[in-house]
């Protein structure tokens, strides 16, 4: 078995089947799959005006039988999943000639498919032929583990991504070419590169910075490319030494992203207070009025966490809806108090409520008393750390609430 300084963040040379079988079980979060297609093609073809199409005629996508690309399917997917985590997602790219079958294959080693998604190639090479339709897409299978796993997956991060729209399972993302494509002495340095946009898409969407992808068949290494770029860990596995130089130059030049521009804060989730919290905390007194905005209306809060207004009682939110005359409203963004002769919107008092009391409360505002940390000699065991952290968290909450003079 490798030890994980000989896989992490490497282009390993060999066989991916046998080569996975030197990794840990449960070692990878992702894995991203572009295996041999098994095109088939039997002669070389030629566009109209005579010049050669540089099509997949390479030795590493043969095989002798549709039997034997099924054994050999089968095989690397079962490494796959050994690999994976349980919380772990797999994608695999075909096209109409292998996918139908590796999706067959992943169906019966029990993975869950959760979406094919659709690469639709807004520049497709053309059906020079004029023997069937222009073939512009390829097809992505992304499968969890296990049914009903808990896998990753950004789903609002995408949503913004795609301005503010659902994405779909339709990518639309050109092939590639120009400065993207990788070439050795005027020749393309792999016959299958695929964009950079199709990884950044799987990558950003199924996984989280730190997290390490495999990726069995290398290539010319856009996987751990844009693992890189993204900040998470790469493992490449690719039969060719040819392939491999050119993936080690490739990410010789790739800088990855600062920590802070790669998190994702918009899928943290929102933490839910009710009004009932600030009363129970006397951060909003029983009695006290509450006031809109333009202060002609003004509600009584009651014990219960309802507010009367113009004899009408129900939640900030109802009250405040009915005042604005609409079928409902953020009672959060209307009303506000009063303090010290300002008037201060609920909503930034909900926001110290969870600053406070929902530990958002920066590290620097918790001061644990200096004679109670030990010397570096005799650190404080965990147990001490926490009850001093527990301490100091009160006493920043007693401050909060004098400052608040409620
Ligand atoms: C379709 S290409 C991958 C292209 C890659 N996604 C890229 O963007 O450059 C498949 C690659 O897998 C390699 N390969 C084929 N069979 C393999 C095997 N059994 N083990 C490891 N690598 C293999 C081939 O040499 C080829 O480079």
């Amino acid at each position: 078995m490798l030890s994980k300084e000989n896989y992490f963040n490497k282009i390993l040379q060999g066989d991916c089947i046998e080569v996975m079988k030197e990794l840990p079980d449960k070692s990878v979060d992702l894995i991203f799959a572009d295996p041999p297609y098994n095109l088939q093609l039997s002669h070389e073809l030629y566009r109209p005006n005579q010049t050669k199409v540089e099509g997949v005629f390479d030795e590493w996508d043969k095989f002798e039988s549709m039997q034997s690309y099924d054994n050999f399917t089968q095989a690397w997917l079962k490494e796959c999943r050994r690999v994976l985590k349980d919380d772990g997602t797999i994608w695999v790219i075909g096209s109409y000639h292998n996918i139908f079958r590796v999706g067959a294959i992943i169906q019966n080693l029990d993975f869950w498919l959760l979406n094919d998604v659709i690469w639709v190639k807004s520049n497709p090479m053309p059906n020079f032929k004029g023997t069937r339709f222009n073939n512009a897409h390829e097809t992505l299978i992304w499968a969890s583990k296990n049914k009903g796993a808990n896998y990753t997956f950004h789903y609002k991060a995408l949503k913004v991504f795609n301005d503010d729209l659902q994405m779909r399972s339709d990518w639309y993302i050109p092939i590639c070419s120009g400065e993207e494509r990788i070439k050795v002495n005027g020749q393309k340095a792999h016959s299958t590169q695929k964009p950079a946009e199709l990884l950044y898409r799987v990558i950003l969407s199924s996984s989280n910075p730190n997290d390490i992808i495999l990726d069995p068949f290398n290539g010319s290494g856009t996987t751990a490319a844009v693992a890189k770029r993204l900040g998470r860990n790469y493992i490449g596995i690719e039969r060719e030494s040819f392939y491999i130089e050119v993936t080690e130059e490739r990410l010789k030049k790739i800088k990855p992203l600062e920590k802070n521009l790669l998190e994702h804060p918009i899928e943290k989730p929102q933490i839910k207070v009710p009004f009932g919290n600030l009363i129970e905390k006397g951060m909003i007194k029983v009695g006290e009025l509450l006031y809109a905005a333009n202060g002609k209306a003004n509600a009584q809060v009651l014990a219960d966490a309802s507010i009367v207004w113009n004899e009408q009682v129900g939640s900030i939110h109802k009250i405040s809806a009915s005042i604005l005359n609409k079928p409902n409203n953020n009672g959060w963004k209307f009303w506000y108090v009063e303090r010290e002769n300002k008037k201060i919107l609920i909503d930034d008092l909900r926001q110290s409520y969870i600053d406070v009391f929902i530990g958002k409360l920066p590290d620097n505002e918790i001061k644990i008393p200096k004679n109670k940390v030990k010397s570096k000699s005799k650190a404080n065991t965990r147990q001490e750390v926490e009850a001093m952290l527990r301490e100091a968290v009160e006493e920043a909450q007693k401050e909060t609430l004098i400052t608040q003079t409620i």
